[in-house]
């Protein structure tokens, strides 16, 4: 079990200057144990722009995943791929262009571990789209789910996580613009939901409202330590 997590907002949605960001989401993962790129944004400059301004260091980064073959979420590989050649990038199906950018894409289809403590959910299909999602397994507080963009339902990925682990302290990530049962669904499992990215106002304004002791607001360069 990792005993701590830190969770790095690299761009999402929301705009928080002077960082850039655009529609896209990118997120850093640093634990005891590991440290894993999660998706990386739209854009290449925005990446390197927000890495830089952030003060994160790519040398440390033991891997990258990617949540689904949206550019939103690929985009700025090519830029990890530039300053990281050869970096291990999880992906849901066969690669479609991070060999091109010098990464080593690896093709994960059912649950698995891919680093010590950290599993992905295994390829769900939604809306057409592949997607997997990763669990990290927090000491003491049970499993942290990161999402890329819910193609496959956010209740259902934090349902199939539930199954497998019995509880979940934190969802974080694109929730798609979930229906209220949905929603309902995921705050009833889960101790802290961070609806990020795709999410949209209105689910995020439900959470808030509504379970405020749940509620995480997330922005670009948003810091997380966890357990909160
Ligand atoms: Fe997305």
């Amino acid at each position: 079990m990792v005993k701590w997590m830190k969770l790095t907002v690299i761009n999402d949605n929301e705009p928080n200057p002077p960082l850039l960001n655009d529609w896209g989401w990118s997120i850093l993962i640093e634990t005891d144990k590991w440290v894993l790129l999660y998706d990386a944004d739209t854009e290449p400059g925005i990446m390197e722009n927000n890495i830089n301004a952030l003060g994160i260091d790519l040398r440390g980064v033991n891997a990258a995943f990617l949540s689904h073959y949206h550019a939103d979420h690929y985009g700025g590989f090519r830029y990890i791929g530039e300053v990281k050649r050869g970096l291990v990038v999880y992906v849901p199906e066969e690669d479609k262009i991070l060999a091109k950018w010098g990464l080593r894409p690896v093709t994960v289809n059912s649950p698995s571990g891919i680093l010590e403590d950290a599993v992905t959910t295994g390829v769900m299909r939604g809306m057409g789209v592949n997607e997997h999602s990763l669990i990290v397994k927090l000491d003491g507080y049970g499993p942290v789910i990161i999402v890329g963009c819910s193609h496959p339902g956010i209740d259902n990925i934090v349902k199939r996580v539930y199954e497998m682990f019995n509880s979940v302290y934190l969802v974080i990530g694109g929730f798609h613009e979930p229906l209220r049962h949905q929603l309902n669904t995921v705050v009833e499992y889960s101790r802290y939901v961070c609806p990020a990215h795709c999410s949209g106002d209105d689910a995020r304004s439900y959470v808030k409202n509504n379970y405020p002791e749940k509620y995480c607001g997330i922005k670009t360069g948003v810091r997380l330590r966890l357990p909160m």
